[in-house]
């Protein structure tokens, strides 16, 4: 049994990652166990694991599995989680109570957690207490394991053990959606800001190589996709723990050049915002003016207390060099409410700051203190009902600004990508303007996957209507 480890992490190493491109294999038997039978899989968290379920997925349905979405009628059920903040957590211990019922009278069925709550030592610690029926843990660096953890359904299978991770080049991918697609650029983070468990979780950061992206996504082209996101807990960083000068910058203007109609990538850490970033995307109609830039705090001792490496002032700075060189850009953020020691001049700050950016959207969060991370040791002394209160201000002004800034695009024409249906009776459509502003659209069955003009004929704080013209 392989337990994560925390504490190793602060003294991981600078070791080249290792690459292994053999290390998926099935066996015959692998290809046996899932005839017949049905998988559910449930995701919580980011992209990230969004990404990585579309992995889980294809292996499983390699070995025969099919999906379901009841997970009543399921003989395989895995959660992949999130351990962000502690409102996961519970749900997806409420959903292993649900599962504890259905195996008490299905001894067969298979149960098992992944996600970056396997990679946290209190969850697995727990497991090992009261839920040892469970038959296997599987953390974020073993994805290609998932066959051989089936396979020995026997008994409790724990296995999140690197907190320093590999980079796993031929695992199989079942994507969502034949339009858009997401590629993983970077995976974990170094950044280490103080209330955060995510480099814990996902280990240091590894970029991955070029050739490799660019294969990712020639492919995708040649099979139609129109678009792709890159991803990483902080795609700025792409290149830093490679030798080759060959950064973020480089990698979206190799990109542009294969043509893909439209790029993007996410989630941008503003220390590691260049101004040869600005100027490729400024200069590359391809990458898509949308940059996910969270601030986390408008009060620079927050920020400090934070670990997050900029002042307010800095990040001011960058929003309006942002804004300068690519006036139609939207800028979205994440603000972290109620952090220990935040003040109501500190929350000020915070709504001054949202004032003055006038955010195009932002998601807003209860600060919760995760175990093990630096801040976890401060006394968590914002009370409840202050940072409700706090948060429930600031997201009057998030929404207040989303609107204005939907309500400048009413009776414009925009170019908007049909990703899905959203109400196939109706002849409704799901699809995105480059501003990633998402947009119900009225149109046809035809433009599904394709970018089209689209006239917004009404706003709301989250979202657009429109019709195709
Ligand atoms: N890598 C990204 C985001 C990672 S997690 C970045 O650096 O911005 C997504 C968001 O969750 C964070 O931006 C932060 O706002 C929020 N978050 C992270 N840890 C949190 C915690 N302990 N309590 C509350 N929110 C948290
Ligand atoms: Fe967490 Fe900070 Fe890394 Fe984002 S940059 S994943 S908030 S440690
Ligand atoms: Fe959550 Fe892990 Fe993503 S902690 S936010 S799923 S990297």
């Amino acid at each position: 049994m392989l337990k994560p480890d925390l504490k190793q992490a602060k003294t991981r190493t600078k070791n080249p990652v290792l690459i292994y491109n053999d290390v998926y294999k099935l066996l015959d038997e692998d290809k046996k166990i899932g005839l017949n039978k049905k998988y559910y899989l449930k995701t919580y968290g980011c992209q990230m694991n969004v990404r990585d379920s579309e992995t889980i997925k294809a292996i499983l349905e390699d070995m025969n599995f099919l999906e379901t979405d009841n997970y009543l009628e399921a003989d395989l059920l895995i959660l992949n989680t999130c351990a962000v903040r502690e409102n996961v957590h519970n749900k997806v211990f409420g959903m292993i109570g649900r599962f504890k019922h259905l195996k008490e009278t299905r001894k067969d069925i298979i149960v098992g957690l992944m996600g970056c709550m396997a990679q946290e030592e209190v969850v697995v610690d727990k497991i090992l207490n009261k839920y040892k029926w469970l038959n296997f843990v599987l953390g974020t660096h073993n994805l290609h394991q998932l066959p051989e953890v089936i396979r020995s359904q026997q008994k409790l299978n724990i296995n999140a053990p690197s907190i320093e991770g590999d980079i796993y080049e031929n695992l199989p991918v079942k994507r969502t959606n034949p339009f858009t697609a997401f590629v993983n650029i970077i995976y974990g983070c170094d950044k280490f800001c103080t209330y955060c468990i995510v480099p814990f979780t996902r280990g240091k950061e590894r970029s991955r190589q070029k050739e490799d992206i660019l294969k990712e996504i020639n492919k995708l082209i040649k099979a139609g996709y129109q678009e792709v996101t890159l991803l990483g807990q902080n795609v700025n960083a792409y290149g830093k723990d490679l030798n080759d000068q060959y950064y973020l910058n480089n990698l979206l203007e190799d990109i542009a050049k294969t043509k893909i109609p439209r790029i993007r990538f996410l989630t941008s850490h503003p220390w590691d915002f260049t101004d040869e970033m600005i100027e490729v995307i400024k200069n590359n109609s391809n990458i898509m003016p949308y940059f996910h830039l969270p601030v986390q705090s408008g009060s620079s001792r927050i920020l400090k207390l934070m670990g997050r490496r900029y002042t307010k002032e800095e990040y001011l700075t960058l929003f309006n060099k942002i804004k300068k060189a690519i006036p139609n850009s939207s800028i979205t953020t994440d603000i972290i409410v109620g952090f220990p020691n935040e003040t109501e001049e500190d929350f000020q700050e915070t709504i001054d700051l949202v004032k003055e950016c006038q955010f195009d959207g932002a998601y807003t969060f209860l600060y919760s203190p995760r175990e093990g991370t630096p801040a976890a040791k401060l006394k968590d002394n914002v009370l409840l009902e202050v940072k409700e209160k706090r948060l429930h201000r600031l997201n009057l002004i998030v929404n207040e600004h989303a609107k204005k800034s939907n309500d400048k695009m009413l009776g414009k024409i925009v170019p908007v990508l049909i990703e899905n249906y959203s109400d196939k009776n109706k002849g409704q459509f799901i699809g995105y303007t480059d501003t990633y502003k998402s947009v119900n659209v009225i149109g046809d069955e035809k433009q599904l996957g394709k970018i089209v003009d689209v006239e917004i004929t009404d706003v709301k704080s989250w979202s657009l209507t429109g019709k195709t013209v």
